[in-house]
């Protein structure tokens, strides 16, 4: 897809459908591929103003009836979408950087979540390398917040990166799904490959990557320029 009329599209497309943002594609794309999030599932949403993944996520839940539980996170108050969210969803206002893993947990009735979604994003500066250190950084935690130190045997270390608490349990249970956004950049692939060789045995990480493009171009790139990748695949 390319052409100027692109974003258009999208945002159009997006408000078309009772959708806050457009960001709701990328991840109903996800959804589409792999099958994340299934009735009764518990997501956590890292990230998750203005609310598009909420939707999205409490669409992927089912009936009511069905139960499950979305919980999001974000530094911004986020207000609930009253379009395709109901009585399932909540959201917490805080900084995931400094949230211990027992307060996440407690969110969760089940006191852990079967889905994790990351789409926290620094305030992007333009400083392409300072930008990626931050995603990663931001990656990082969310990665701590889902596996925790424990989930990672025969290495005995904890993921890089600040860990605002020595709980060393993650909130993700054991054969959940964990989704982090991270910028692109040459660190990332290496990241990536470090990791998901960990995982194995534990969980799905799936990365998707969002391209150091100027905004206009990244706009008329559309979603098409969002590759998401399976690991392990
Ligand atoms: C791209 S937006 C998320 C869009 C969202 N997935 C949606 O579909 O509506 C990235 C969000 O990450 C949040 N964020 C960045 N750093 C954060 C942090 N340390 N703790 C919590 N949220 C953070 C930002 O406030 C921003 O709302």
């Amino acid at each position: 897809m390319s052409g100027a009329g692109a974003p258009d599209f999208f945002y159009r497309e997006a408000q078309r459908l009772g959708y806050v943002a457009r960001s709701a594609f990328k991840l109903l794309q996800m959804q589409k591929q792999y099958k994340l999030i299934t009735p009764g599932s518990s997501v956590l949403d890292l990230g998750c103003a203005p609310g598009a993944w909420l939707q999205v996520a409490c669409q992927s839940l089912g009936p009511l009836k069905n139960g499950g539980v979305v919980v999001g996170i974000d530094i911004k108050k986020v207000k609930v979408p009253s379009l395709h969210c109901d009585a399932r969803v909540q959201t917490v206002s805080a900084d995931v950087m400094n949230l211990s893993k027992e307060k996440v947990r407690v969110l969760s009735p089940q006191r852990g979540f079967s889905v994790i979604l990351s789409d926290m994003c620094p305030l992007v500066t333009g400083i392409t390398a300072r930008d990626a250190a931050l995603s990663v950084e931001l990656g990082m935690r969310a990665l701590d917040l889902a596996v925790g130190g424990a989930a990672l045997p025969n290495l005995g270390d904890k993921p890089d990166g600040p860990a605002p608490d020595s709980d060393n349990n993650g909130v993700l249970k054991a054969g959940g799904h964990l989704v982090i956004k991270l910028l692109e950049s040459e660190d990332v692939q290496g990241w990536i490959f470090f990791h998901k060789s960990r995982f194995l045995f534990y969980a799905d990480l799936f990365a998707y990557f969002s391209f150091f493009l100027p905004f206009a171009l990244q706009n008329s790139a559309g979603y098409a320029s969002h590759s998401s990748e399976r690991h392990p695949g």
